[in-house]
């Protein structure tokens, strides 16, 4: 199929693409997703494919705001309407018991839902045309740095959707925080642009999901069936080195091969500029919000180039510091070393 570009005219497009059951790719503030009519099964089974996505993956609901979450879900704890008062709209998706009007192919047969109410203008407008709930994963293939870009997103599925429109780069970068409202205490089960300590201001005990900072063993589950999936991987392995800037810099430029890929935090650039060696900036090391920002586009590049192997330095885990951490970390399976 023919990939129609769209741009900010061409909204009621978008939105009659969705109704009649096609793929839109929808630039949100996070990443790129790849939207469907959350009420139609045979479209989200359409995002499965396009994807090559595991069919045990659950897909979380685009919504206008929150009063669309009682059409949806049950059971809605008084803290889902506190979060969406202070985040919505905003990168906060809420798991809350679903309702039997939700199809199991959005829920992969769990009895919960994500809800998310996302910030971006032109991807608020088309939901509100499109007046459906819309389901959406990132607009990835399947194992693959989210895109944060409409150029990443055709990389990996031009010619596999009906349209993307474009609405520039994605403002946050990384994907929104999901927390699973429906135990005590909420538990964050992706870190993401609303922070940890955010959550915890709005909502007092948060529990940290095992799966945020280490690897799941073979026998367990993590809440969110996604982040049990080799993620975020470019085709080159990443080895993570944590400590302070200056020491992980030398830690790297003493062990990376000459041919190796670097991620590396602008102040340290000529350290290991000048050779053939590619090397992408992060960011400032003291600013985690651009690190979100460059984070996937980072690890997208150097699958355009011939290395072997990636090092890359990461921030501490504080603020959007925990989400920039994670997705390094899941992107290197979790292949980190203490400078
Ligand atoms: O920022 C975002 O959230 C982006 C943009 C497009 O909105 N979307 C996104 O969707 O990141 P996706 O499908 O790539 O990641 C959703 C994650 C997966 O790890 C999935 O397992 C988890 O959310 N998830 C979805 N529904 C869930 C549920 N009911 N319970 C637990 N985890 C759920
Ligand atoms: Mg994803």
């Amino acid at each position: 199929m023919e990939t129609k570009r769209l741009s900010q005219q061409d909204i009621q497009t978008a939105a009659d693409l969705l109704r009649a059951g096609g793929l839109v790719g929808i630039p949100t503030e996070t990443v790129y997703g790849l939207g469907a009519n959350g009420l139609d099964p045979a479209a989200v089974g359409r995002i499965f494919q396009a994807k090559g996505r595991p069919q045990d993956n659950p897909l979380i609901l685009h919504i206008p705001g929150a009063d669309w979450l009682e059409r949806y879900c049950r059971d809605i704890p008084a803290a889902a309407y506190e979060l969406a008062r202070r985040f919505w709209p905003g990168p906060l998706t809420m798991v809350l018991r679903r309702r039997d009007n939700v199809p199991d192919q959005v829920t992969a047969g769990l009895d919960t839902v994500g809800m998310r109410c996302p910030a971006h203008p032109l991807c608020r407008a088309v939901i509100q045309a499109a007046d459906v709930p819309v389901a959406a994963p990132s607009g990835n293939t399947s194992g693959r740095p989210s895109p944060t870009t409409a150029a990443h997103m055709l990389e990996d599925m031009d010619g596999r959707i009906d349209a993307i429109l474009d609405g520039g780069p994605c403002s946050v970068g990384v994907e929104s925080t999901i927390v699973d409202l429906t135990c005590t205490p909420p538990r964050l089960l992706r870190p993401g642009g609303i922070t940890l300590e955010q959550l915890r201001a709005a909502l007092g005990e948060v529990a940290v999901d095992p799966a945020v900072t280490r690897l799941m063993g073979a026998g367990e589950r993590p809440r969110a069936p996604g982040m049990k999936y080799r993620h975020y991987a470019p085709k080159a392995p990443v080895t993570v080195v944590t400590g302070a800037p200056e020491r992980s810099a030398a830690y790297i430029a003493a062990h990376a091969g000459p041919g190796d890929g670097v991620i590396c935090f602008e102040e340290f650039l000529p350290m290991y500029a000048g050779g053939a060696r590619p090397v992408m900036s992060l960011g400032p090391a003291g600013d985690k919000g651009e690190q979100a920002r460059r984070v996937f586009d980072a690890l997208r590049a150097f699958d355009h180039t011939a290395v072997s192997a990636i090092w890359a330095q990461c921030p501490d885990s504080g603020g959007i510091g925990l989400a920039v951490t994670n997705r390094l970390n899941k992107a290197a399976g979790f292949h980190i070393v203490e400078a």
